[in-house]
């Protein structure tokens, strides 16, 4: 009776999972493509930082192969150029569509929402034969990506059938007419090929995103913290629209501090596009956290040295040896104008993660390649050292709730950071 319920179910998952495959098509003509909607595309692509997870550090850009964790297991990045065996080079329009809006590829398999289609659904017609000439006309590459690694059963895709009913709305953006076309454009970019909400807000325990009041309230990436972006910013300088666009054109803002982990590559491809939508977004965004405590009043940032040394005169010292030379308010780097320490949220945040991620991994000038960088500590210095250091600026700068248990946040931080 058991096995005869369960052949059921599967049969019936099977049923409800199955999709056609979409005939393939001859590689389509890259000059068949009119170059306005290829540019128009190639801002887009941008927007949606799609080379992010479909590129690895040695490999081409599209071709794929970049492990994105989850805690069921690693998926990588499909190669997304028009190479015809290992590439997307004999889908055709109908087939990148349904990919972008549905989920499933052009065999009709189910894929795994690590890749955002669950915010690519609302990207509209023309923005989507936009992005497929502008895939479509890259350079082939032929490249296969490793196999996913998975939990058991997880790598039998129509599960992922299941988790669609449960969790996946597809829906288009509707406008908001009590708002300013910006905001309007803002918003659409934002929730649908930005999809910022997939590393800003909290996720549940089969990885959907919360919504509702939960919207924007901070999530996970990669091992670092993306901090609320809503009322709840912990932000201490108050993001105003220029700030912000300026953060995302540059990678800094002088009143916070430089986008680090994955925030890096986001603001590197937000440099790159068209600034009328990085200034929506920034208009968007900044609307989010109108009711932040910093867009309310700006407090005065705290210094609480001697105290801090007291309390951590082993990470006092280490800081003194490793860091001051350019973080202390009279270093050549701050004096040209870098922020100083206790302007960057990650001081403020709830858990010490970013702070010391920044120190593990260090900080390349995300957008320009020149400017001061600051070197990983992850090989000079010792989990217990980190976690001296951090506490001592906690200490000094920092404000919110106590971060605690700082040594095993360090080797937490190092084992999700790899
Ligand atoms: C957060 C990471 C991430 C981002 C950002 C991302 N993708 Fe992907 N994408 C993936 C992953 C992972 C897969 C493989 C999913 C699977 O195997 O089920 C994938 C698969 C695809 C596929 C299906 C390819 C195939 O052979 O099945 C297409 C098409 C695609 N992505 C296009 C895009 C485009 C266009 C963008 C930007 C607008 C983009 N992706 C941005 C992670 C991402
Ligand atoms: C791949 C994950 C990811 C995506 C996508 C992403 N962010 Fe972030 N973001 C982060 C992380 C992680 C941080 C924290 C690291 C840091 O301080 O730079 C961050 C930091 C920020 C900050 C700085 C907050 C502060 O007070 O210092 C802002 C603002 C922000 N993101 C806005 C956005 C917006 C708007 C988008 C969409 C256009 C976006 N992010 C997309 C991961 C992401
Ligand atoms: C060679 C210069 C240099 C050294 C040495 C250095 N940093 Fe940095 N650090 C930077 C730069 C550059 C940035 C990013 C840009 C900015 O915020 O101006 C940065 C950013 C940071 C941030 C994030 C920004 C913020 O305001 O929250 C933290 C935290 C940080 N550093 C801590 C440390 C600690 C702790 C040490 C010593 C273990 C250290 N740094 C050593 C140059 C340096």
């Amino acid at each position: 009776m058991a096995l005869a319920f369960a052949v059921a179910a599967f049969v019936l998952l099977l049923a409800v999972a199955h999709r056609p495959a979409i005939a393939p098509i001859a590689r389509p003509d890259p000059r068949s493509f009119d170059r306005t909607l290829v540019a128009r595309g190639t801002n887009l692509a941008r927007i949606g930082n799609c080379v992010s997870c479909h590129q690895t550090g040695a490999g081409r850009p599209y071709s794929g192969g970049y492990p994105v964790k989850t805690p069921f297991g690693t998926i990588y990045g499909s190669n997304i150029t028009p190479d015809p065996d290992t590439g997307i080079g004999l889908w055709s329009r109908a087939a990148f569509a349904r990919a972008m809006r549905e989920g499933v590829g052009r065999d009709g398999s189910h894929l795994y929402p690590a890749f955002p289609y669950t915010h690519y659904a609302g990207v509209t017609d023309g923005d989507v034969d936009a992005l497929y000439a502008f895939l479509m006309t890259r350079p082939a590459v032929s490249a296969t990506p490793p196999a996913n690694d998975l939990l058991p059963p997880l790598g039998f895709r129509p599960l992922l059938a299941g988790w669609k009913l449960l969790f996946f709305r597809p829906a288009p953006v509707r406008a908001d007419r009590s708002q300013s076309a910006e905001w309007n454009r803002g918003r659409y970019l934002g929730e649908t090929l930005a999809h910022c909400s997939a590393c800003h807000s909290p996720r549940g325990l089969l990885q959907q995103e919360k919504h509702g009041s939960a919207t924007y309230d901070g999530g996970w990436s990669g091992g670092w913290y993306a901090p609320p972006i809503n009322a709840h910013s912990p932000a201490v300088r108050e993001w105003t629209p220029e700030r912000l666009e300026t953060y995302f054109r540059t990678g800094l803002s002088r009143h916070h501090a430089a986008a680090a982990g994955p925030m890096g590559p986001v603001t590197y491809n937000l440099a790159r596009a068209d600034p009328a939508d990085v200034r929506a977004l920034a208009r968007y965004y900044t609307w989010w956290m109108r009711d932040a405590p910093a867009a309310r009043i700006e407090p005065p940032l705290p210094d609480r040295r001697a105290l801090a040394q007291r309390q951590f005169p082993i990470g006092a010292r280490l800081y003194e040896g490793a860091c001051a030379a350019c973080h202390e308010p009279g270093a050549p780097m701050v004096v040209s104008g870098r922020p100083v320490l206790p302007l960057g949220t990650p001081l403020h945040e709830d858990n010490p993660r970013d702070t010391i991620q920044i120190i593990l991994q260090g900080l390349r000038p995300p957008v320009e390649a020149s400017g001061p960088y600051m070197p990983a500590y992850a090989d000079a210095l010792t989990d217990r050292q980190i976690a001296e250091i951090v506490g001592y600026l906690k200490a000094r700068h920092g404000s919110g709730p106590p971060w605690n248990e700082l040594e095993k946040e360090v080797a937490k931080a190092r084992e999700e950071g790899q």
